[in-house]
């Protein structure tokens, strides 16, 4: 994503599990863009786009436990906490301490 013609962010869907429908979302923001529902934003467009034009019928996320604003971005797009400080491989060579949502 772009802000005043400059790169901003990213979000991305990943893992996706055929069999169950599943798929995976997250997004990364410059810190020049925090705070300014950019997130929640796109956030918004995945889901719209996800349960709107494909077969997904489920969509997790995962946050670091410490880290308070993308959580709230979750819980604004309806995502409920289903699980608190579990492991989590996002291949950094040991599992990270995650909170999962599923909406
Ligand atoms: C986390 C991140 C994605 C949020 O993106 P953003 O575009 O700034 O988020 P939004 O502006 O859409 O919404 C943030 C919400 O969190 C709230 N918030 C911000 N800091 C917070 C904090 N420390 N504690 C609680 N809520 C917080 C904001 O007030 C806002 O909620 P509101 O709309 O009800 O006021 C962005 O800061 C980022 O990319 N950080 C670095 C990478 C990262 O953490 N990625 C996610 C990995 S799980």
């Amino acid at each position: 994503m772009f802000l005043d013609g400059g790169f901003c962010s990213l979000a991305e869907m990943y893992g996706y599990r055929d069999p169950i429908h599943k798929i995976s979302v997250g997004y990364r923001l410059l810190e020049r863009c925090w705070g300014q529902g950019i997130a929640s934003e796109a956030l918004g467009m995945m889901i719209d786009y996800l349960y709107g034009e494909t077969d997904i019928e489920i969509i997790t996320a995962s946050t670091m436990i410490e880290n308070q604003a993308s959580a709230r971005v979750l819980t604004k797009n309806g995502f409920p906490l289903v699980a608190h400080a579990v492991g989590e491989d996002w291949g950094y060579g040991q599992p990270t301490i995650a909170d999962k949502w599923i909406r």
